[in-house]
């Protein structure tokens, strides 16, 4: 019998405990032996709930058992969750956790301590929610030298935009349907300005590239900005906007950034809706795998995290490698990030036309039926330092979006 704990019991942390009891056997049948969750750690009480009897306030009953083997982690926040983590590694515990804020700022510490104390740190489902991507990253993309890890890593966000497209709506209506229905938090600044996306897309760079990515030094852009005519100019082009996180690696040099862009029929990342992630991932034998599925939600999230537990269950008193260094990737600086751009001037006029062509030369002018007073053009690959320089002479932009 291994034992585990749970801590916290809110939307993932309950959905741990189902997915455990519910594929009980199948899961032991896996494993070799029967995992049990010993304990579950809320402040909160939960009267009439099976729970109930296994319920703890007090953290120290869980590190101070030593039958536990396994610590499961829910809470959602660097702390408490980071004195958790240290004092399960320290205890000789494993450790797993959905918690992408923990996972983005400390991974690499929490990483070196497992490996320390010949136990584990593992994380699947703090990106992508019930998506195997960090487990890939590990073990079957380990020949590769990733030359790219680029998705869509925010559900809600891309409910948003798939919304806008579809149904026409603005984004103020969409959001506010998002909220009803649940999709969207309440407070959805995290993931409408793409915090969530910047953490997610720091971890896959930092696995992906073998060292620390911070995501404070990742150009972060959300969607709050795009409206109903940037989608309308999106459908004219044939394109769709998503909002993306990328990193590369260009002979050395790596970059990272999150914003929405515009991507058409031929990417994978097109065709991928509502509350679906999608994460490609380039190697230079490899060519492009790509990981698709529900990146949130109760079960899909648990599953994720319950599949850390039987990794870790079926590794107990071993450590399983992961090249994740403490040392930080000094990445390159926005302003040499190259990308194309589309353009959308106020004012259908001559004027537009002439300043366009001398400040960026040739361009590829687009026309969207339904907005006569806007002049609107793509450019060729221009650096950001030198697209924010250009873009300096016009005082008529009414908004940018870079195309991948
Ligand atoms: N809020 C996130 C999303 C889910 O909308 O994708 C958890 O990472």
């Amino acid at each position: 019998m291994i034992k585990v704990a749970v801590l916290g019991y809110g939307t993932v942390g309950s959905g741990i405990v189902e997915v455990i009891n519910t594929n009980k056997d199948l899961i032991a049948k896996r494993v070799g032996e029967e995992i049990e969750v010993a304990y579950v750690l809320d402040l909160r009480d939960f009267p009439g709930d099976p729970v109930e009897k296994i319920l703890v306030h007090d953290v120290d009953v869980i590190m101070n058992d030593p039958s536990v083997s396994i610590v499961a982690e829910a809470m959602g926040g660097v702390e408490p969750a980071y004195t958790f983590a240290k004092r399960a590694i320290e205890s000789g515990k494993s450790f797993c956790t959905s918690n992408k804020e923990l996972v983005a700022k400390h991974g690499a510490k929490l990483i070196a301590m497992a490996k320390e104390h010949n136990v584990n740190f593992l994380f699947e489902a703090s990106v992508g929610g019930g998506i195997p991507i960090i487990r890939p990253l590990i073990h079957s993309i380990s020949p590769e030298n990733v030359v790219e890890v680029s998705g869509i890593l925010n559900g809600t966000t891309n409910y948003i935009l798939t919304k806008m497209t579809k149904e026409g709506l603005d984004f103020d209506s969409v959001l506010k349907d998002a909220q009803d229905k649940g999709f969207a938090e309440r407070n959805p600044e995290a993931d409408i300005e793409g915090y969530d996306a910047c953490r997610k897309i720091a971890i896959l760079a930092s696995l992906a590239f073998g060292a620390q990515v911070d995501f404070e030094d990742i150009h972060t852009e959300g969607i709050s900005k795009i409206t109903d005519k940037d989608i309308e100019y999106a459908k004219a082009m044939g394109m769709a906007i998503k909002l993306i996180g990328s990193a590369k690696n260009e002979e050395g040099k790596i970059s990272a950034m999150v914003a929405p862009m515009l991507v058409g029929p031929e990417s994978s990342l097109y065709a991928v809706n509502d509350v679906f992630n999608a994460i490609t991932v380039t190697g230079n034998t490899l060519s492009d795998v790509m990981f698709y599925g529900k990146g949130a939600g109760k079960l899909p999230t648990a599953s994720a995290v319950v599949s850390d537990i039987i990794e870790e269950a079926k590794n107990l008193n071993r450590n399983i490698r992961i090249v994740w260094e403490e040392e930080k990737i000094n990445l390159s600086a926005f302003e040499d990030i190259n990308n194309r751009f589309f353009v959308r001037l106020s004012g259908n006029d001559k004027l537009n036309e002439d300043k366009v062509k001398e400040v960026f030369g040739d361009v590829k002018v687009v026309s969207c039926d339904l907005i006569k007073d806007e002049y609107a053009f793509t450019t060729k690959v221009l650096s950001e330092g030198v697209f924010a320089d250009k873009t300096k002479e016009f005082d008529n932009v009414v908004n940018v979006i870079r195309i991948k």
